[in-house]
């Protein structure tokens, strides 16, 4: 049998509980897959549930989980040591903790927009910052973060949701060009609207706002959380490494180029 091809790699996925989206736990089981060890965190305690699904579903997975927010910079160094402490390195990481308060903009109250940017911004700088140095020393690290297509099309009531977003897809940038010759890939999924649980209790609340969302996407429908979950799981791969510096879009077509 041929060996995994992320056998004896650790990868983190941030955002992986059990919450009624599930586009972090589907990519953290497709990591396993590959043969990659999974430590999945979040802010809700969740983040076991995931750990233990994967380690049930996936013959010879080896999983942990932690549980804390990480837009906290103390948060995110101790995540980060666990994953060093357990398995002595730290190859991958998928910033994919997030999530949107989507509403027109003056709808916002400054809670909500700072809450916006913690989630989405913060919670990506601080995991990269801290990973990096791993990744530096080893010479190797395949990064991903979750941004979204909204960024591009300009979707109703995603601007404050877009300027966290839109900060994670400038990152993304900078920070290929700036680690490259370490054989360091920094790259962004970028979603349209997923068919998630959220996604089909919109639809049963309030029909019209989801069938917006899905309007703009020429195949019309969401996408399947696999078919997100594939193209960062992708990028994580070692034969993926000419790739870099790019906002990926899977979309359905809803932004094209
Ligand atoms: N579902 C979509 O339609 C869609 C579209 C575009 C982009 N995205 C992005 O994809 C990612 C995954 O979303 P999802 O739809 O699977 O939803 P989700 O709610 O299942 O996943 C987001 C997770 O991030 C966690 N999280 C939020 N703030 C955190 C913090 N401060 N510290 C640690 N964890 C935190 C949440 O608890 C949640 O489990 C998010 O970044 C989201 O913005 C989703």
């Amino acid at each position: 049998m041929s060996r995994p091809v992320l056998a004896g790699q650790v990868a983190l996925v941030t955002g992986a509980g059990w919450g009624d989206g599930g586009i972090g736990r589907t990519i953290a089981h497709g990591l396993a897959e590959l043969g990659a060890k999974v430590l999945v965190s979040d802010v809700a305690p969740t983040a076991q549930q995931t750990a233990d699904w994967i380690a049930a579903d996936v013959a010879g997975a080896e999983t942990a989980a932690h549980c804390g927010d990480l837009s906290d910079e103390d948060v995110v160094a101790s995540l980060v040591g666990q994953a060093l402490d357990k398995w002595g390195r730290l190859d991958i990481l998928v910033n994919n903790a997030g999530g949107g308060i989507i509403r027109p903009f003056l709808d916002h109250t400054p809670d909500t927009l700072r809450e916006t940017i913690d989630r989405n911004l913060w919670t990506a700088v601080w995991c990269t910052y801290y990973a990096l140095p791993h990744m530096v020393s080893a010479r190797y690290g395949r990064i991903v973060n979750i941004g979204a297509d909204s960024v591009r099309n300009g979707l109703w009531d995603h601007a404050g949701y877009n300027a966290a977003k839109g900060g994670v897809h400038g990152m993304t940038t900078g920070l290929a060009r700036e680690f490259a010759d370490s054989d360091i890939t920094v790259n962004t999924v970028a979603p349209c609207a997923v068919n998630t649980e959220r996604m089909r209790g919109r639809q049963a609340y309030d029909g019209s706002m989801a069938e917006k969302f899905t309007s703009v996407i020429p195949k019309g429908r969401p996408a399947e959380l696999k078919e997100i979950a594939s193209m960062a799981t992708h990028l994580c791969k070692p034969e993926s490494g000419f790739v870099t510096g790019q906002v990926i879009s899977v979309n359905g077509g809803s932004t094209m180029l």
